[in-house]
């Protein structure tokens, strides 16, 4: 049995990380969508959001599972029983930062391999950093992030003022 890990901060989910969810859960026999609980960055959605909002777009895929974790992204790995990281990559941009974590992971954890996904094209320009900052101008959503995404992260964004 395959199980792979697909980590991020995912603040919020965007069309984009649903196509490498949907396209990883094709491939594996299980994935855990693990949601990065402190990282230095200071999220628009608390943890538990962020669960609630993967859960809700993947309320379709049977195989495919959404947790949150805190601490070194392989210890998460190991204890979901896999050993598979997933990553999409969007552009050359991507590469030098993925490339140096995939080479740490593997050396703390060399039972662990990293999978890269490149993104749908149609996908590969978004970014949670652009939606949230689309959001702040109240400019529209739904090109980038589900229906019911957006409709929270417009919500959030008029809160914060
Ligand atoms: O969506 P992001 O913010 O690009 O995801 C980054 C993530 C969560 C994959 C990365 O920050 C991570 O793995 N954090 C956990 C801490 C860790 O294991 N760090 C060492 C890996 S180099």
């Amino acid at each position: 049995m395959t199980v792979a890990v697909y980590p991020g901060s995912f603040d919020p989910v965007t069309l984009g990380h649903m196509d490498i969810i949907g396209r990883t859960a094709r491939m594996m026999d299980r994935v855990v969508v693990g949601v990065l609980q402190n990282s230095s960055k200071t999220p628009l959605f608390s943890v538990g959001e962020r669960v609630e909002m993967l859960k809700k777009v993947t309320s379709h895929l049977d195989n495919v599972e959404i947790r949150s974790f805190d601490g070194l992204l392989v210890d998460f790995v190991h204890s979901c029983h896999a050993n598979v990281i997933v990553r999409g990559l969007r552009a050359i941009t991507d590469f030098e930062y993925e490339l140096q974590m995939a080479h740490t992971n593997r050396v703390m954890a060399p039972d662990i391999d990293t999978v890269f996904l490149t993104t749908n094209l149609n996908y590969s320009y978004v970014s949670s950093t652009i939606v949230k900052e689309i959001a702040s101008y109240n400019g529209n959503l739904e090109a980038f992030l589900h229906p019911e995404i957006a409709g929270m992260v417009r919500e959030k964004s008029r809160s914060r003022g």
